[in-house]
């Protein structure tokens, strides 16, 4: 039987006509034979971290479900804007209020970075800001191939909220493939949910 990989996605922008959440969309008909791409719950009404809040509120349940999806999933994929060269803060604070749940779930967890920007560069920067905090969670970042979308607008039909531009999805579709290869000699992590 072929593996199955269950793979959860978070999407970097809150916005409603985000590019990223474009390729979020477009992830499953690319994704290859096994492997299941579902959004991670929302992060969009964390607090902001505050260990005050933490110690006396204990953890929002929004934290905790996304954490929960992450540790349930074999890899997670993190689609991202950069802003003013860097992670969003939004993505950000999500990524902190998660580190400090008990078994924190992105250690061990192959993962995959992807970004889309309006500029040329296609959020490079905030991919490699992204791995150097997740050095600090040991997770297992995919390296190559790399998904850096530039010129975003030019890569979408904005109405039908997907990925169009062909090389891009040629692009995406590799390195899905190379991931599933990835998840398999890292070995699925085992779940902290
Ligand atoms: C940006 N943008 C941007 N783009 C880039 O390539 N490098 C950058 O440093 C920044 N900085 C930045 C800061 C802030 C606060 C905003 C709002 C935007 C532009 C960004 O690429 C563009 O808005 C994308 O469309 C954002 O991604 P979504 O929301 O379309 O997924």
């Amino acid at each position: 039987m072929a593996q199955q990989y269950d793979v959860v996605a978070i999407c970097g922008s809150l916005r409603k006509g985000s590019y990223n959440r474009m390729i979020l969309n477009t992830l499953p008909e690319l994704a290859p034979d096994g492997m299941t791409i579902r959004e991670a719950p929302p992060f969009g009404a964390f607090p902001l971290y505050d260990a005050d809040l933490r110690e006396t509120g204990g953890l929002p349940d929004t934290v905790t479900a996304l954490g929960g999806a992450i540790g349930a999933a074999d890899a997670v994929i993190i689609i991202t804007p950069e802003y003013n060269y860097s992670v969003p803060g939004g993505l950000k604070n999500a990524i902190d209020w998660v580190s400090r749940l008990p078994n924190q779930p992105f250690a061990n967890k192959p993962l995959a970075l992807q970004s889309a920007s309006v500029g040329m560069l296609g959020g490079a920067r905030a991919q490699y800001h992204m791995r150097q905090t997740m050095v600090f969670l040991e997770a297992l970042v995919f390296n190559r191939p790399e998904v850096l979308v530039s010129v975003a607008k030019s890569k979408v039909d904005e109405a039908r909220g997907v990925v169009t531009d062909e090389p891009t999805r040629e692009v995406i579709k590799a390195q899905l493939a190379a991931f599933a290869q990835f998840i398999d000699r890292v070995g699925k992590a085992p779940s902290a949910a």
